[in-house]
């Protein structure tokens, strides 16, 4: 159906239960990704309808049996890396919209990315100063700085001068000339302001600067508005509201109605969908802590390390049983800033039980690391 979905339930509370505690028993750390979420929160995404095309940012988890639900989905791809883009084309149809939108990457990138199908980004004037002959003749999407960035944390912000990404919006003139050069067309303009937003305002601001900007190039026939849909994390936090999202878009699309409107959700689409299983190894008490050690850590997942994500934390294994417990959650890895979540109340917890931690679906795994060479958390698909 087109129904949005409100949150209900968390799939592993519910009916996926019995097999997460089978799985952690059997072996851990492991990511679990539960398919029909991920195919419900497309769907949720596909009720957009002031949107042309969706690319899935594939920076948030690149597991090919995500790529291809999501392909059927009727998604595109947004890929940062030629290793990105391998990955996709290993796993999709041929038929999926590719996007290229790298930053910083060296000229052999570009190079080999004009050799596949991909819509190539360009978001300085560097390569078209150095590496003309690359780009002659070449369609290119141009992504520019709109001067702010937004997200859920400093690091995840990628607008404004202290922000490596983008073209800033006075060196546009400056890119017009070099590409009139070069014979490059400017065919869609692009901005992303950041990771983890839940105002379903912004985009629409996006799309109304883009558009204006686009109107003096001309030859802009699309404009990406970026990913950054954010999916609350603490309880009580309110959803992105799609509808109003819609409203929002469509709105500023009736102001210029002949450009296609793209997206590029990484987050929205697989954060919920994936949980990462963990067992406890040891408790300690020091002073008035209470610490809980589990079999991973930052290794498998950086994001309470890196940002101070706020990650849930359930001891599956008890999950029926009162919180009387206070710990400091914390895995093995040889860094003070190993601690998964603080504060947290839970069942007094014995070595073994099977502890999850939820919304690990988006930029866990990927960004893990072998760090102190313990094992890789392995990646289970449910389905
Ligand atoms: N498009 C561009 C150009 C991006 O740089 C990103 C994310 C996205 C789309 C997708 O953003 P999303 O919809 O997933 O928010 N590691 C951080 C997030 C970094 C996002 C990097 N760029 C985290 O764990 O919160």
């Amino acid at each position: 159906s087109g129904e949005v979905v409100a949150a209900g339930d968390a799939w592993w509370r519910t009916e996926s239960r019995d097999r997460l505690l089978q799985l952690g028993a059997e072996a851990t750390p492991r990511y679990v990704y539960h398919m029909p979420t991920v195919r419900q929160q497309a769907r949720n995404l596909k009720t957009l309808a002031a949107v042309d095309r969706l690319h899935y940012a594939v920076k948030a988890n690149t597991h090919p049996a995500i790529l291809r639900a999501l392909a059927e989905e009727g998604f595109g791809f947004e890929c940062v890396s030629p290793g990105e883009l391998k990955a996709v084309m290993a796993a999709v149809p041929e038929s999926a919209p590719l996007l290229f939108t790298p930053n910083f990457a060296p000229r052999e990138d570009y190079a080999w990315a004009f050799g596949t199908r991909a819509t190539v980004s360009l978001d300085s004037l560097y390569p078209l100063e150095h590496w003309g002959e690359v780009f002659r003749g070449r369609e290119i999407v141009l992504r520019v700085d709109l001067g702010r960035g937004l997200g859920h944390h400093e690091k995840v912000r990628t607008g404004g001068s202290g922000s490596k990404f983008g073209l800033p919006v006075d060196q546009i003139d400056t890119f017009l000339r070099l590409a009139d050069t070069h014979s490059v067309t400017v065919r869609g303009l692009h901005a992303h302001l950041g990771s983890g937003i839940l105002d379903d305002k912004h985009w629409g601001e996006v799309y109304g600067q883009l558009a204006s900007l686009a109107e003096r190039i001309g030859s802009v026939a699309f404009l990406d508005i970026g990913g950054g849909l954010g999916v609350p994390s603490h309880p009580g936090e309110a959803r992105l509201d799609v509808a109003a999202l819609d409203e929002v878009l469509r709105k500023v699309k009736a102001a210029y109605p002949h450009y296609k409107l793209w997206m590029e959700p990484g987050r929205y689409l697989v954060a919920d969908a994936g949980v990462l299983l963990t067992r406890v190894t040891q408790q300690k008490g020091k002073g008035s802590w209470r610490y809980l050690g589990v079999d991973t850590g930052m290794n498998s997942l950086i994001r309470p390390a890196l940002y101070d994500a706020w990650h849930e934390i359930v001891n599956l294994t008890r999950l029926d049983e009162p919180a009387t417990a206070l710990y400091q959650v914390v895995g093995p890895i040889c860094e003070s800033g190993d601690v998964i979540g603080s504060d947290r109340r839970l069942p007094e917890a014995k070595e073994g039980d099977v502890v999850l931690i939820a919304q690990a679906g988006a930029y866990g795994k990927v960004m893990s690391s072998p760090y102190n060479l313990r094992d890789e958390a392995e990646e289970i698909i449910l389905d």
